[in-house]
C-alpha cells in the first residue's frame, strides 16, 4: 500500500547511499572516515569536496555548495524534486501517492517504453541469428565462427544479425511501440516516403548494456567488406550515453572488482573475444574515444584504480593510449601521484597512488581480439603481468626513434619532449634514476637534463602553489608566515596531534584580528573534534556569520597542502622555521617602530638622554636577534 508522500521521500533516502552516488559524477578517495574528491561545482584542481558518508552530507570547502544525496542529484542532473522523487520510487519499485503520480506520457514512462523496444529488438536479432531463422543468418553465422566465435559466445553477448530487408524489425516492434519510441531508441528512421525502416539493415548486432545490465542501445558490424561504415552504432539518446558508458561493463564488472584492475580496449571484438577467453576484467568505449565520465566509472570499481591501456599498437593505437592517458591522469590529478615507480617489492599498500596506469602492447602488433585468438589468452595475460607503467612504456617509444636525431639542434629538440615526463616524478630519488638512465643511452650530460627540468617546472608550478601565491601575494610576509602557521593545523594526515602541534607553537602570537580569532576558535574546536576534517567542518559553521574569517579558510587549507605526507622531523622543523619567520619579522617591525620614536625625541630633554639610551639598547638587542634568522 502507498504510504504518504514524506514516508516515501525517508524510505528513498534511507536506501540512497550518498557514497555511490556521487561517486557516479565525481572519484572520490577515502580519507579516515569521510571522501574527497574534486569539486564538480567549481572548477576545482585539489581535492576540496568532501563526502561524510555517517552525515549523509557533502560540502565542497571551497566553493561552499553542500547538501545531501538528493540535493547532488538534483543538482547536478538539473532534475526537479518531485520528479526525482518519483524516479527513484520507480527505480525502487516502490509506490508512488495518488496525489503525486505523474500523467502517462512523462518522462520516466518514455524512457521505461524505450527501454522495453531496445531490449525486445535485442532478444529478436538474437533469436533470428541463434535460430538461424533469416537468409542472412547463415552468412552471419559462418562470419562469426570465422572470427572464433561459436554458440556460446553468441549466447554471451546476446549478439544477432539485423536481415538485409527493410522492415523486418519494424514490422514486429510497431505491434506493441509507438513509432516515437521506436524513433526515440534509434531503432527505425523515417523514411523519405514518409514511412519508417530499420536503422540497422545487413550487419552483425552487438547489443550494449548499460551498468544494471538493461539494453540500450547497439554497435553493428557490416557483413561485406565494402559496406561502409564497418561499424553503425546507435546515437545517444535518453537513455544511452555513449561518452559515460562502457561496453562490456556488465559482464566486467565483478571481475574488475575481484583483480582490482581493469583493461581499457578499443573495439567490441576486443572485448568480446578476451571475455569469451577469460580475461574477464575488459572494456571498451562503443565507438567514441575515452571520456573524463568513463575513467570516473571505472574507479568506482577498482580500489586501487589499475588502469590497463590495451589498444592497438600501431600508430592511431598509440596516440590513443597517449590520449587515454591523459585523460585518466586530469581525472585523477590532485588526488595524489600517480604510481609511477614499481616498487611493489617495498610497500603493499594498496592505495598509495591516486591511480596506476600501465600498458599491454605486445609486439606482434595485433589487437586484443586477433592477439588472443592466434597467441593465446595465457600469453596476453603474460604481457599483462609484465605490463610497463605508463611512464616506462612513455619514454621507452621516445628513445626508441634516438637514432634518428644527431645533430645537436635535433637532439635538443627531441630531448624536449622527455623532459615534462620526467618533470611528473616526485619522488627525486627515483627522478634522479630515471635521469641518469637516460642521459646514458642519449649520451648527453645528466646535469643539463636536471637544469631543463628546473626551467620547466618553474614554468609550470603545481597549482596549489600557483593558488597560495596568488591567494597570498598582497599579503605582507609576517601575515604570509602567521597565516602558514595556522594552516598547520588542517594538515589532513599530519603526524601530530592538535595538543602535540599548540605546543610547539607555544606563546606564539598573531597580529591580525581575523588571524586571532581564526587561532582562539580552533583552540575551542580542537578539545571536541576528532579529526582535521571535523575541524574544517566546524570552522565553517563556527564563522557561518563571519565572512571574513569564513573567506580565509579555503585559503588555508590550499596552503595546509604545501605540508601534506611530511614525517614528524620535516613537519616540526617546517614549524620551526614558520615562528622564526614570524619572530623575525616582529622584530623587523618593532625596530622600525623604535627608529621612528628615536627620531622624533628632543637631545635637550634630561629626560630623552635615558629614553635614547634604552632605545638604544633595544635596537642592538633585536639586530642580534634578527641576525640569527638571516
Ligand atoms: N568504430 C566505429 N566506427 C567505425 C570504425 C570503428 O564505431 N567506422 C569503433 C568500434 O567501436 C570498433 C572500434 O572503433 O569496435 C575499433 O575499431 P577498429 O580497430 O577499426 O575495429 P576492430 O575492433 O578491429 O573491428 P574488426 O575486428 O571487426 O575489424
Ligand atoms: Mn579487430
Amino acid at each position: 500500500m502507498a504510504g504518504t508522500w514524506d514516508e516515501l521521500v525517508q524510505e528513498i533516502k534511507d536506501r540512497l547511499d550518498i557514497v555511490d552516488v556521487i561517486s557516479e559524477q565525481v572519484v572520490l578517495k577515502k580519507r579516515g572516515n569521510s571522501y574527497w574528491g574534486l569539486c564538480p561545482f567549481h572548477k576545482d584542481k585539489n581535492p576540496s569536496f568532501c563526502v561524510t558518508p555517517h552525515m549523509g552530507i557533502y560540502k565542497c570547502f571551497s566553493c561552499g555548495e553542500a547538501g545531501d544525496a538528493l540535493k547532488f542529484i538534483m543538482k547536478t542532473k538539473n532534475i526537479e524534486f518531485k520528479d526525482l522523487i518519483i524516479e527513484l520510487a520507480e527505480k525502487y519499485g516502490l509506490e508512488v501517492p495518488a496525489s503525486h503520480r505523474r500523467g502517462d506520457s512523462s518522462l520516466g514512462e518514455i524512457k521505461e517504453q524505450m527501454l522495453a523496444a531496445t531490449m525486445v529488438a535485442a532478444e529478436f536479432y538474437h533469436d533470428l541469428l541463434l535460430r538461424n531463422k533469416d537468409a542472412n543468418a547463415e552468412i552471419a553465422l559462418q562470419y562469426l565462427n570465422k572470427r572464433g566465435i561459436g554458440n556460446d559466445i553468441i549466447k554471451k553477448f546476446h549478439l544477432g544479425i539485423a536481415p538485409k530487408a527493410y522492415t523486418t524489425l519494424y514490422d514486429e516492434l510497431r505491434k506493441d511501440f509507438s513509432n516515437e519510441i521506436l524513433e526515440k531508441a534509434g531503432l527505425v528512421l523515417k523514411s523519405d516516403k514518409g514511412g519508417y525502416i530499420d536503422r540497422f539493415r545487413n550487419r552483425v548486432i552487438i547489443p550494449i548494456q548499460n551498468e544494471n545490465g538493461d539494453f540500450v542501445a547497439f554497435g553493428a558490424r557490416a557483413l561485406e567488406k565494402d559496406q561502409n561504415p564497418k561499424y553503425l552504432n546507435s546515437s545517444d539518446s535518453l537513455i544511452y550515453n555513449k561518452s559515460r558508458l562502457l561496453y562490456g561493463l556488465y559482464t566486467a564488472k565483478d571481475a574488475i572488482k575481484k583483480d582490482d584492475a581493469v583493461i581499457l580496449m578499443e573495439g567490441y571484438f576486443d572485448v568480446i573475444s578476451s571475455q569469451a577467453h577469460g580475461i574477464e576484467n575488459c572494456v571498451a568505449s562503443c565507438g567514441t574515444s575515452l571520456t573524463p565520465d568513463h575513467v570516473k566509472l571505472l574507479s568506482r570499481y577498482t580500489k586501487s584504480r589499475r588502469i590497463y591501456l590495451s589498444f592497438d599498437t600501431d600508430s592511431a593505437g598509440q596516440k590513443a593510449t597517449k590520449r587515454g592517458a591523459e585523460i585518466i591522469k586530469e581525472v585523477f590529478a590532485g588526488l595524489g601521484d600517480i604510481k609511477q615507480f614499481d616498487e611493489s617489492y617495498v610497500s603493499s599498500d594498496k592505495d598509495k597512488y591516486a591511480c596506476e596506469i600501465r600498458v599491454i602492447a605486445p609486439p606482434e602488433g595485433k589487437d586484443p581480439d586477433e592477439f588472443v585468438r592466434s597467441v593465446g589468452a595465457d600469453a596476453y595475460k603474460m604481457y599483462m603481468q609484465n605490463a610497463p607503467l605508463f611512464i616506462d612504456f612513455q619514454l621507452n617509444s621516445i628513445l626508441q626513434e634516438k637514432d634518428n636525431y644527431t645533430t645537436p639542434q635535433e637532439k635538443a629538440q627531441y630531448i624536449k619532449q622527455i623532459i615534462p615526463i620526467l618533470a611528473e616524478i616526485k619522488n627525486r630519488i627515483i627522478r634522479s634514476e630515471y635521469v641518469d638512465m637516460i642521459a646514458q643511452t642519449l649520451s648527453t650530460d645528466p646535469d643539463a637534463i636536471r637544469s631543463e627540468i628546473r626551467i620547466f617546472e618553474r614554468a609550470n608550478l603545481p597549482q596549489v602553489e600557483q593558488i597560495v601565491k596568488n591567494v597570498t601575494k598582497n599579503d605582507s610576509v609576517l601575515k604570509k608566515a602567521q597565516k602558514n602557521l595556522l594552516s598547520v593545523f588542517l594538515v589532513p594526515d599530519s603526524p601530530f596531534t592538535f595538543t602535540q602541534i599548540n605546543e610547539m607553537i607555544g606563546d606564539t602570537t598573531f597580529d591580525d584580528e581575523i588571524l586571532i580569532n581564526v587561532k582562539s576558535t580552533i583552540d575551542k574546536l580542537t578539545y571536541t573534534v576528532n579529526n582535521v576534517k571535523e575541524l574544517i567542518e566546524h570552522l565553517y559553521t563556527e564563522f557561518v556569520d563571519n565572512a571574513q574569517a569564513q573567506a580565509i579558510l579555503p585559503e588555508l587549507i590550499a596552503m595546509s597542502e604545501v605540508y601534506r605526507g611530511l614525517n614528524d622531523e620535516d613537519f616540526r622543523s617546517v614549524i620551526k622555521e614558520t615562528i622564526d619567520k614570524i619572530n623575525h619579522c616582529r622584530q623587523i617591525k618593532e625596530t622600525e617602530q623604535i627608529k621612528k620614536l628615536y627620531k622624533g625625541i628632543d637631545d635637550d630633554d634630561p629626560e630623552a638622554l635615558k629614553i635614547q639610551i634604552q632605545l638604544r639598547d633595544k635596537i642592538k638587542k633585536n639586530r642580534q636577534k634578527s641576525e640569527k634568522f638571516r
